[in-house]
């Protein structure tokens, strides 16, 4: 007899997938054998810089690196971590208690609230977001409470809206820019209030940092680690996925406060044994060769973002050309949803997009688009959209 399967509560509870009808019409228009082009994943289409492949390639038959890891990473990468932080951002990291290898930020991102988020407590979440932030609250039982970015406020949170008794109850922060899916870019005062937020709230501050490299016409984003008081509350997540279109090889770290980084450490030992060292000595030499790898990767983003926004705009479309990250974010047009508009690109145009809402509610009445397809097809997206009946 089969068993009788129930999946945990974490799962049941889990909030619906947003994406599944987009999904759906997606797989339909392939089956049809319709053109698409796919402006809806955030995964680089560049391939990993060949200096970096070569690395692995050398390393790979090393025996030593056949063996199990150390999760925390190869002491070599938490200190080319730490000297990258140094020469990028002139922040000193001690690469043993203040640096761990993470395999993918993700991964580290989800084991946050493992290490930190108790059953009841209150996570403070910005909307639309990166979902990670969120799911991990729930998977251990705590609340989110989300802050809405809106576009009077350049798509950061407004701070000085959240109620004082939801400030002195939330035990964790998630910011994340350049951000996914707005685009939007901080500064350093932005950062100056979210570390004095957090002392003034014994607040821990995650900040999602995976975009500080995809900056565009000499724009380098900064790391909340160089504002002064930010190490005391401050975790950081970095990642080589975006950075050096690496998004497959399953690479990031974490720095920042020494206790934020042990408990992370502490929960990875239990749950993972690291990333294969020869992975980690390949990010070692991605990491070393930094601008020199990056800066043709940046061009090519940024040439496409000309492309797709001026495009879009003469098409009719509003929206901010963004200084950073692979994404673009569209203003939906009076009378339509973002999901509305998404299924009007896929079914008229070919075009696959994400709806904002998918990100959060907060994200409705925006759509994001990608710059993962080379210049030709941008272009081709433009002309595509002209025929859509809006
Ligand atoms: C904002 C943000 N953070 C983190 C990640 C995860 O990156 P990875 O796990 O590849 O480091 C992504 C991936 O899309 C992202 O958009």
């Amino acid at each position: 007899m089969a068993l009788n399967i129930k999946k945990a509560k974490r799962i049941n509870e889990l909030p619906p997938y947003l994406f599944a009808e987009i999904d759906r019409r997606k797989r339909a228009a392939l089956t049809r054998g319709v053109d698409l082009i796919d402006l809806g994943v955030g995964d680089p289409d560049i391939p990993t810089p060949s200096k970096i492949v070569e690395k692995l390639m050398e390393v790979a038959s090393k025996p030593i690196n056949h063996r199990y890891p150390n999760s925390a990473g190869l002491l070599e990468f938490r200190q080319t971590v730490a000297d990258w932080y140094q020469r990028r951002f002139g922040v000193k990291l001690d690469p043993i208690n203040e640096v761990v290898s993470l395999i993918g930020s993700k991964e580290g991102i989800a084991n946050m609230a493992v290490a930190f988020v108790d059953p009841g407590e209150l996570v403070l979440v910005a909307s639309p977001c990166y979902p990670v932030y969120h799911i991990g609250t729930l998977f251990n039982g705590g609340r989110n409470y989300f802050l809405p970015l809106k576009k009077e406020n350049h798509f950061l949170p407004d701070l000085d809206a959240i109620p004082v008794e939801v400030a002195r109850q939330a035990k964790m922060l998630w910011i994340n820019y350049p951000n996914n899916p707005t685009a939007a870019v901080a500064e350093e005062d932005f950062f100056i209030r979210v570390v004095d937020f957090a002392h003034r709230h014994n607040i821990i501050v995650c900040h999602d940092a995976a975009y500080t490299e995809m900056g565009f016409d000499g724009y380098r984003p900064m790391s909340l680690l160089q504002v002064e008081g930010a190490r005391e509350v401050g975790i950081e997540f970095h990642s080589l996925s975006k950075t050096f279109n690496m998004t497959g090889w399953r690479i990031g770290m974490a720095v920042g406060n020494k206790e934020l980084v042990s408990g992370l450490a502490q929960v990875k030992s239990n749950v993972d044994s690291g990333i294969f060292q020869a992975v980690q000595e390949a990010g070692i030499e991605a990491l070393r060769l930094g601008d020199e790898v990056v800066e043709p990767s940046r061009k090519v983003y940024q040439e496409r973002r000309d492309i797709l926004v001026s495009g879009l705009r003469a098409t009719g479309f509003e929206c901010e050309k963004p200084r950073a990250t692979f994404y673009v974010w569209v203003f939906v047009p009076k009378g339509l949803t973002s999901a509305e508009l998404t299924t009007k690109l896929l079914d008229e145009a070919g075009v696959v997009t994400t709806p904002g809402n998918g990100f959060g509610e907060a994200g409705e009445g925006y759509v994001r688009f990608t710059l993962c397809v080379d210049k030709e097809r941008l272009r081709e997206v433009t002309d595509r959209i002209r025929q859509v009946r809006l």
